[in-house]
C-alpha cells in the first residue's frame, strides 16, 4: 500500500496512522527484544519507524510521553533480574543513502559552529547484527552483564555472559575503577547453522538468523545452555567509566582490546564523508564473506570532547548514525515443494524455486525448515514468496505475496503423510518435554532407501570411517546398483568384483587407478578407533562427542554393545548410559533404541565381520605425537580444521583450543597470532603443517 505524503495529512489521519504505527511498532518490538522472534525483517521495521518519525516531526503535538520516539526497545522480560543502566544504552539514528550522509556530516559540523570544509574525523565501524550488552568490571573484575532491555533497565544476564570465552572475567593491564565495556553479542554463521542443524535434529526450536540464535542463546534461565553456545563479542562502546582511559573513539576502542575484549578490525577513521562513503562500499562487498552478519556502518564523531557537546536527541546520539545496508531479499516463484529424507528419517521441505538474485547469489533452493512453517506462513505452490539469504548461508522463505497469489487461488500444500520414498507412514514424535516435535518423521528405518543412503554417506564421512573415494555420488550409485546396501557391502567389495560379480573398471568415471585406490582406502579402514565406529553406526544423537564419551567410558565396542543391548528403560545398564558424564536420558535412550533393533544388530554384526574397531587407548599408541595435546592455528593449507581435528584423533593426539601449559606441540599455519606467541613464551615446540604430515607418517 502507498502511503499519503506526510503533507498532505490532514491532523485527523495523522493521529490516526501515528497511533496504528506505534502499536505495530510496540508489537514488533515485544517480539523482537522478548521473544526474539521477529516477524518483520530489519528494513521493514526501519521504514515502519521512519514514518513514525516522520509523522512526529510535521505534528509535534502528537508526540505524547509515550511516544516511542522516547523509548528504545522494550521493557525487560521477567525472566531475569533487573538491572538499572547507570548510563543509558541508547540506539542509533539510520541513514540509507549516500545524501544521508552528507547531511549527517553537515548536521554535526553545523552544530558543532564548524565550517563545512574544515576537517572533522569519524570512526567508521562495522554495525554487527547481534544484541547489545553492558559488561561492568569493578576494579578490573566482571561483576555484573545486563542486555539493553528498554536502554534504562535490562536483564542481568551474568551467568550466562560469564560462559562467553570472548568475554573477559578480568581485564588486563591498568584499567579505571569502574569500567563498562559495551558492546554486541554475537553469533558466526557457521556456527549458527550448525546450532540449527543440531536443534533441529533434537526436535527444539530452529532460529530465523544468526541474530536472533545469540539473543535465544543469551537469555537462558539456565546458563549451562549458553555455555553450549558459540557465542562471540565485539566491544565497541562503554557506559559508567570513572576515569576515561583515551580522549577519541579510535583510542577507546583500542584501550578495549588492550584490555582483552575483540574489537572489530574493519574499523576505520574517516576524514571526510567521501572517505565514509567509501569505506561503507568497501565492507558492503566483503559483506557476505565476513562470516558473521553485519547489517551497516556506524559512524561516530572521533573526538570524545565533540561527542560531549553534541549529546543526544531523544533516544540517539548526535554525534553518531548507522549507514544501514539494503536487506537481502528477492521475489520469486515457488515451483515446487520437494521433500528430502534425511539419515534418521528427518523429513524436509525445500522449496525450488524460479532462479532469482539475492545479494548477488543465484538462489534456487530455499530451506522451509518443517510442515509447521509451511502452515503457519500458509506457503503454496505457485506463490510468489519472499527469499532472505538469512545469515547468509541457507536461503529461506520469509513469506508469501498474497497479492501475487492467482485470483482463482490455489491448493493449500498438504504435507506428505507417506515417506516420498518408500512409502513408509511418516509420524510427529514427542519431545524430551512430551511436546509434539515439530519434524516428521519417516519410520521405514533402514528399509527407505533415502535413509539407507543417508547413512551410507554417513558412515564413510571424514569423521567417521573417512573412506576417500566413496564420496556421495559413488555411495549412490553402488546403492542403486545394489552393490552397497549397508555398511558391510563396502567392505567386500572387492572380494565380489575378483569374484567376478561385476567390474567397476570398466563402469563410467572409474578407471583402473580409481578402483585400486579405492580399495586401498576401505582396506586401511578395517582397523578403525571404537568412537569413530561409533560415530559412524548414524546412531541418532550420538555426534562425534557422545560417540567419544560412550568409548571412553567402555574401552571397547563389544562392552558398550553387550549393555546397550540390555539397556531397557529402568534398567541398570540403561542407568549405567546414562550416568556417563555428558550423557544424559534422551541420549541413553537412542543408544538403547538403537542396539535393541533387530535389523541393526544384524547389519553390526555383518561389519563385525570385516572392521575390527580398536580400543581407544590403543590407537596409534606407535605414533610421535600418541598421548600428545596439539594446538591448530593459523590458516592451515593442506587441512580444514575438521580434518586436521580428526588426523590428530587417528594418530592418538588430543586437539585443544587454547595454549596452555599442557600443550605439547602447537601446528601453525600463515596468519597464527597470539596462541603462537603464548607458546612461543611457554617454550612449546612449534610446528609447520608440512612437518605435521610429515612426523604423523603421511609424507
Ligand atoms: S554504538 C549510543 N557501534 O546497533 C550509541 N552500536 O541501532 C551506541 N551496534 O544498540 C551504539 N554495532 O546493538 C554502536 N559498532 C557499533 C555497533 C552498534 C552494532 C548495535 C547496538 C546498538 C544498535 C543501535
Amino acid at each position: 500500500m502507498k502511503s499519503t505524503p506526510i503533507d498532505q495529512l490532514t491532523e485527523a489521519q495523522a493521529r490516526a496512522e501515528h497511533q496504528k504505527l506505534g502499536d505495530e511498532i510496540a508489537a514488533h518490538d515485544r517480539r523482537y527484544y522478548q521473544e526474539d522472534a521477529p516477524t518483520v525483517s530489519d528494513a521493514d521495521y526501519d521504514a515502519l519507524r521512519r514514518r513514525y518519525d516522520e509523522i512526529e516531526q510535521a505534528f509535534p503535538q502528537l508526540r505524547s510521553a509515550d511516544s516511542l520516539s522516547r523509548k528504545v526497545g522494550s521493557a525487560p522480560s521477567q525472566k531475569f533480574g533487573k538491572v538499572k543502566h547507570a548510563v543509558p544504552m541508547l540506539s542509533l539514528g539510520n541513514v540509507f543513502s549516500d545524501e544521508e550522509v552528507h547531511e549527517f556530516v553537515g548536521r554535526v559540523k553545523r552544530f558543532l559552529g564548524l565550517k563545512d570544509d574544515a576537517p572533522l574525523a569519524f570512526t567508521s565501524e562495522p554495525k554487527i547484527d547481534g544484541l547489545s550488552c553492558s559488561l561492568r568490571y569493578e576494579r578490573g573484575e566482571l561483576v555484573q552483564a545486563a542486555t539493553r532491555g528498554d536502554g534504562f533497565e535490562g536483564e542481568d544476564v551474568t551467568a550466562n555472559v560469564r560462559t562467553i570465552r570472548e568475554i573477559p572475567h578480568r581485564l588486563k593491564g591498568e584499567a579505571p575503577a569502574v569500567f563498562e565495556a559495551r558492546g554486541e553479542v554475537y553469533m558466526n554463521r557457521a556456527d549458527f547453522a550448525k546450532l540449527n542443524e543440531a536443534q533441529a535434529e533434537a526436535g527444539r526450536m530452529i532460529y530465523a538468523n544468526p541474530r536472533n540464535s545469540a539473543a535465544g542463546s543469551l537469555r537462558q534461565i539456565d546458563a549451562n545452555v549458553t555455555a553450549q553456545r558459540p557465542l562471540r563479542f565485539f566491544a565497541y562502546a562503554w557506559g559508567e567509566v570513572s576515569d576515561l582511559p583515551a580522549k577519541t573513539q579510535g583510542g577507546m576502542l583500542d584501550f578495549l582490546h588492550r584490555a582483552g575484549f575483540k574489537t572489530n578490525p574493519l574499523t576505520r577513521v574517516c576524514r571526510n564523508a567521501e572517505q565514509m562513503i567509501a569505506h561503507y562500499r568497501e565492507i558492503e562487498e566483503k559483506r557476505s564473506s565476513l562470516g558473521y552478519d553485519i547489517d551497516g556502518i556506524v559512524y561516530k564523531v572521533d573526538d570524545l570532547a565533540l561527542q560531549d557537546r553534541l549529546g543526544f536527541v531523544s533516544r540517539a546520539p548526535r554525534w553518531a548514525v548507522a549507514h544501514k545496508f539494503p536487506a537481502e531479499r528477492a521475489r520469486t516463484v515457488l515451483r515446487d515443494i520437494e521433500i528430502q529424507v534425511g539419515r534418521t528419517g528427518a523429513l524436509t521441505p525445500v522449496a525450488r524455486l524460479e532462479p532469482v538474485t539475492v545479494g548477488g547469489v543465484v538462489v534456487q533452493n530455499a530451506t522451509l525448515h518443517n510442515a509447521d512453517e509451511i502452515e503457519r506462513k500458509d506457503i503454496r505452490i505457485g506463490d510468489t514468496v519472499v527469499i532472505q539469504r538469512a545469515g547468509d548461508v541457507i536461503p529461506q522463505v520469509v513469506e508469501v505475496v498474497l497479492e501475487k497469489r492467482p485470483r482463482a487461488g490455489l491448493p493449500k500444500y498438504e504435507f506428505p503423510t507417506k515417506c516420498p520414498v518408500c512409502g513408509s507412514a511418516v509420524v510427529q514424535e514427542k519431545d524430551e518435554k512430551g511436546a509434539m516435535d515439530v519434524v516428521r518423521r519417516c519410520t521405514g528405518g533402514l528399509t527407505c532407501p533415502a535413509q539407507a543412503i543417508e547413512r551410507l554417506k554417513h558412515f564413510c564421512s571424514r569423521l567417521a570411517m573417512d573412506i576417500e573415494g566413496l564420496g556421495d555420488r559413488q555411495i549412490e550409485l553402488f546403492y542403486e546398483k545394489g552393490l552397497v546396501r549397508q555398511p558391510a557391502d563396502i567392505f567386500t567389495l572387492q572380494k565380489r568384483m575378483e569374484r567376478g560379480e561385476f567390474d567397476l573398471r570398466e563402469w563410467e568415471g572409474f578407471g583402473e587407478t580409481s578402483v585400486r585406490n579405492l580399495f586401498a582406502s576401505i582396506e586401511q579402514r578395517r582397523r578403525i578407533p571404537v568412537n569413530r565406529f561409533v560415530y559412524a553406526l548414524g546412531i541418532r544423537r550420538i555426534g562425534e562427542t557422545n560417540a567419544r564419551r560412550l568409548a571412553r567410558h567402555f574401552g571397547t565396542f563389544d562392552a558398550l554393545r553387550a549393555c546397550a543391548r540390555k539397556a531397557t528403560e529402568g534398567s541398570e545398564q540403561r542407568a549405567e548410559i546414562n550416568d556417563i558424564d555428558g550423557v544424559g536420558d534422551v541420549v541413553a535412550e537412542a543408544v538403547a533404541d538403537f542396539f535393541l533393533e533387530d535389523h541393526n544388530e544384524t547389519a553390526i554384526d555383518a561389519l563385525l565381520r570385516e572392521v575390527q574397531p580398536l580400543p581407544m587407548e590403543e590407537v596409534a599408541s606407535d605414533s610421535p605425537v600418541a598421548g600428545k595435546t596439539i594446538v591448530f592455528t593459523g590458516s592451515l593449507e593442506r587441512l580444514t580444521r575438521d580434518e586436521a581435528k580428526a588426523q590428530a584423533d587417528r594418530f592418538g593426539a588430543k586437539v585443544s583450543g587454547s595454549v596452555s601449559k599442557k600443550t605439547d606441540l602447537v601446528v601453525a599455519g600463515p596468519g597464527a597470532g597470539s596462541k603462537l606467541t603464548k607458546a612461543q613464551e611457554l617454550g612449546i615446540e612449534v610446528i609447520s603443517e608440512d612437518e605435521w604430515f610429515r612426523r604423523t607418517g603421511q609424507g
